[in-house]
């Protein structure tokens, strides 16, 4: 077959700005921020000490991107003044442990030295990281995204009291800069720590509906082609946005929106597919939950999707119940009680990932008749993500 690719998008011009990656030229609404993080780290470029800083604020309100936007320049104008000062980003979502924060560090500073990934003591990772400082001469202004998902905050600690410590040369310095959608996070921080660190805190607040307009209109621009979107599509992405991620959701709605109408080979976008974007993120959350159940929740799921294999076939609790006992046995796992098989029914039914209806049986009782409601293989893979049902 020829022309397997669609090579020209009629919706797209530059879909790319829309990805989660793209960091825009000028960020909206943002100055102050801007001004204040410069601020934490501008007596670096004086050859002085930075100061310690705390960025807070939700989920997609342009904390990372801020951040980033803020790193990049100063990454950019330090070599040019002959400043030993880099900044450096480290992501804690990934990089979630003491060790693993200094080896992004050590690779970022020495990215020719070598050190094991596990293995050596807290203490002989702190040592790499000193040594490599005071080998390079080399300041550092560590910028921590997502530092309510790191596992121990010691570290923050450690970095702060390394000068005073006599681990770092007098004339080597580190900042640190956290960042955190936590909104409570100071309050999880020891008043030993907070003494330690003490940071300027740096608060971005959620954006208004005229600033998320701003930031969608200058993102759809050049992400879709002229005309291409409807008057509604924007104002949709916001409403729908609004409760959840800011910014982050809004832009989502409207990549996802363009795919979809992209997908029905349509020529335009309007809010009915923003509509249908919703819908969809909605059930790639869902999917995600269900990666995090529990063994048994997920093995009482199974039976179902397995059992009902057209998507109106309706089953009943007992054939559910005797599936995930026979699921149980190849695990050697005991199988929970009917009762409690039964009342995940219920709560599967009230997520709306099944339809579990009561049917009376006469004087054999009562049972329920169900039927699968998400999509079978979406579940099925969601549940098989976990290696333990690999092989069932
Ligand atoms: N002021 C802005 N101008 C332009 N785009 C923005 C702005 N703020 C956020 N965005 C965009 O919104 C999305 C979310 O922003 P970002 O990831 O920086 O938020 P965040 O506060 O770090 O969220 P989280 O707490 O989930 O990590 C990104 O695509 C980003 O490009
Ligand atoms: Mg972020």
């Amino acid at each position: 077959m020829n022309d397997i690719f669609k090579t020209e998008s009629i919706i797209f011009q530059k879909k790319a700005v829309l990805s989660e990656q793209y960091l825009p030229d000028s960020l909206i609404a943002r100055d102050g921020q801007i001004r204040e993080i410069a601020e934490l780290i501008e007596p670096s470029l004086h050859r002085g000490v930075p100061n310690n800083g705390l960025i807070m604020g939700q989920k997609g309100t342009g904390k990372t991107s801020v951040a980033k936007f803020v790193i990049k320049q100063f990454n950019e104008i330090a070599p040019k003044d002959e400043i030993d000062t880099v900044c450096i980003f480290v992501n804690c979502g990934i990089a979630n442990t003491v060790s693993r924060v200094i080896l992004e560090i050590v690779h970022q500073v020495s990215p020719e030295l070598q050190v094991p990934k596990t293995g050596l003591s807290m203490n002989e990772y702190y040592n790499i990281l000193w040594d490599a400082l005071n080998e390079k001469q080399t300041s550092i202004i560590v910028v921590l995204d997502d530092l309510e998902m790191l596992k121990n905050l010691d570290i923050l600690m450690s970095l702060s009291q390394a000068g005073g410590k006599m681990h770092i040369a007098n004339d080597v310095h580190i900042g640190i800069i956290g960042i955190s959608n936590d909104v409570f996070f100071t309050e999880k921080l020891s008043p030993g720590l907070i003494q330690s660190v003490n940071y300027k805190e740096v608060i971005f607040p959620p954006y208004n509906e005229e600033e998320l307009a701003e930031i969608l209109n200058s993102r759809s621009s050049i992400a879709f082609r002229e005309e291409v979107i409807d008057e509604y599509v924007i104002p949709t992405c916001i409403l729908l946005s609004q409760k959840d991620g800011y910014a982050y959701k809004a832009i989502k709605l409207l990549e996802k929106a363009g795919n979809i109408a992209e997908r029905k080979n349509e020529d335009f976008v309007s809010d009915k597919h923003v509509f249908l974007a919703n819908d969809e993120l909605k059930s790639e959350s869902g999917i995600e939950t269900l990666k995090k159940l529990p063994i048994h929740q997920k093995l009482v799921l199974l039976s179902v999707v397995r059992l009902a294999k057209v998507s109106d076939e309706k089953i009943t609790t007992g054939q559910v119940v005797a599936e995930y006992q026979d699921l149980c046995s190849k695990l050697d796992l005991n199988p929970l009680g009917r009762t409690s098989v039964s009342k995940m029914i219920s709560e599967f039914d009230m997520q709306d990932i099944i339809s579990a209806s009561h049917r009376s049986r006469g004087r054999y009782g009562k049972t329920r008749l169900i039927n699968v409601k998400w999509d079978r293989d979406r579940i099925k893979e969601a549940l098989y993500y976990d290696y333990k049902l690999k092989d069932l």
